[in-house]
């Protein structure tokens, strides 16, 4: 391919320099400034990224103006329909679906690494009952490095994997026992012979008094939840896993980073608000119209949760598929019906927002979190555990760019720079001259 430049020209000083054009197989082109700074003494400014690409990478591909996500070229709704976690888990580590043999012996290492370390039990009682399962969660899973010193070697490509089926291993233990202890409820061993899904439905529900057997249709849904969550790029848990990972950190307490940056509610917290704002909107008797004043008022905080996206600029696909999967849930259960009314608010805010033009001309659109707390809510999880699914599902695509970034040899300490506009260069002033 010949090579591509831009001319960059300081307009002051009439000096030119020209930058490479970088290409990827999909998406658009981006102007390398790696060495813009070498040969011009400027920076690039960019506050949350909106023109930056922070890395190459293999894994996943959106485009948001066509509402289009890949897992290394697979798409969202084939896999939601025709795949399972175990396999999406596989895919975007291996970069391959696998075939039978491996996906059994993929499968067999993920399940025999679900257990946690029995000293972690005792770690949880250092909680208060009332935390949230989010701040229990950066607290265990930061604290695996105390435990799992023989995964800290990052350098060996072999050690990362191991690492990377551990996380995906333990995620759901250490994520339903969060819930368990917050309700002083005893913790449940995994059982090795359930699926994925089953496995944390049983870790969440079972009674030392009472054997729980997991729906049918709630592990279905759980396992396309967990699918559609999987991966989406260089979103803010990601990119803070690949930075704090950059300082060549451990990979628990690179994860841990990744959860807490998820627990915002501009991110991975909003299927928690959306079910509070719902809730809000129903126990408050308003009009739905109401509340969709409310977020184009910009003299008030209020934005519609669940809605809007920094790259969908179209109806974002895992939304599509979730708010699918919600009606079924609802129309297919009868414990879920009484979470009717909540879904009956979501789809009415929904019309009345894509009809206004605000909305429309910002192109906001429904997101992932929109319907997915509803059907969290019908599988009995409680409200401050919706972020905790989130960390589970998103796990396997931190790891994955994680292990990714190590492996890469243009990978460097993240450092970006800045535009200092703070006092000027002053003489330290004696106390009584203050
Ligand atoms: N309600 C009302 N207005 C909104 C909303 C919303 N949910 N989202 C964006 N806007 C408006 C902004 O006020 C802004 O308006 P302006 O141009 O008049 O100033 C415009 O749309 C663009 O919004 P930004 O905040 O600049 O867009 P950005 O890409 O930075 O933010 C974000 C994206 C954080 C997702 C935002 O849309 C939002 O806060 N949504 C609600 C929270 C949410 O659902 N988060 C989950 C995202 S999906 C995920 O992380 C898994």
């Amino acid at each position: 391919m010949t090579k591509h430049t831009v001319t960059l020209t300081d307009n002051k000083t009439g000096e030119s320099i020209e930058l490479d054009v970088l290409h990827p197989t999909q998406g658009p082109n981006a102007i390398d400034v790696t060495q813009l700074y070498k040969k011009t003494g400027m920076f690039t400014y960019d506050p949350g990224f909106m023109s930056t690409a922070s890395c190459w990478s293999d894994i996943t591909y959106l485009d948001g103006g066509k509402g289009l996500l890949e897992y290394r070229g697979y798409s969202i709704q084939q896999l939601a329909e025709q795949g399972s976690f175990m396999e999406t888990c596989y895919l975007l580590l291996n970069g391959e679906l696998p075939n039978q043999t491996e996906f059994d012996e993929f499968t067999h290492r993920v399940v025999h690494h679900t257990m946690l370390h029995e000293q972690i039990k005792r770690f949880y009682s250092g909680f208060r009952r009332d935390a949230h399962p989010m701040a229990t969660m950066v607290g265990v899973v930061g604290a695996l490095s105390a435990f799992y010193h023989e995964y800290m070697e990052i350098h060996d490509e072999k050690n990362r994997y191991e690492t990377a089926v551990l996380l995906i291993a333990k995620m759901p233990t250490i994520a339903a026992w969060s819930y368990r202890y917050a309700n002083g409820l005893p913790f449940v061993y995994p059982d090795n012979k359930l699926s994925y899904p089953d496995n944390f439905l049983h870790m969440m529900f079972s009674l030392p008094s009472e054997e729980y057997l997991a729906d049918p249709r709630m592990s279905r849904a759980l396992e396309v939840i967990l699918i559609t969550h999987a991966d989406h790029e260089q979103n803010a848990s990601t990119s803070t896993v690949r930075l704090a990972g950059s300082s060549e950190v451990n990979p628990f307490a690179a994860i841990s980073a990744g959860i807490a940056s998820l627990w915002g509610p501009a991110h991975g917290g909003a299927n928690e608000a959306v079910v509070r704002m719902l809730m809000e909107i129903r126990d408050s008797e308003k009009p739905v119209q109401h509340f969709v004043d409310k977020a184009k008022d910009k003299t008030q905080s209020f934005r519609l949760m669940g809605f809007g996206h920094r790259v969908y600029k179209n109806y974002d696909p895992r939304a599509t598929i979730i708010k699918e999967l919600c009606h079924k849930i609802l129309n297919e259960s009868e414990v879920a019906e009484e979470h009717r009314d909540l879904l009956d608010i979501a789809m009415k805010l929904e019309s009345v927002a894509l009809e206004d033009e605000y909305f429309v001309s910002r192109k906001l659109y429904p997101n992932v979190d929109f319907y997915s707390g509803i059907i969290f809510l019908s599988m009995g999880i409680p409200l401050n555990m919706f972020t905790v699914m989130f960390a589970m599902a998103r796990t396997i695509g931190w790891i994955s760019h994680w292990h990714e970034m190590m492996g890469d040899d243009k990978t460097r300490i993240a450092r970006p720079r800045q535009l200092y506009t703070g006092e000027t260069s002053r003489d330290y002033p004696p106390m009584d001259k203050r």
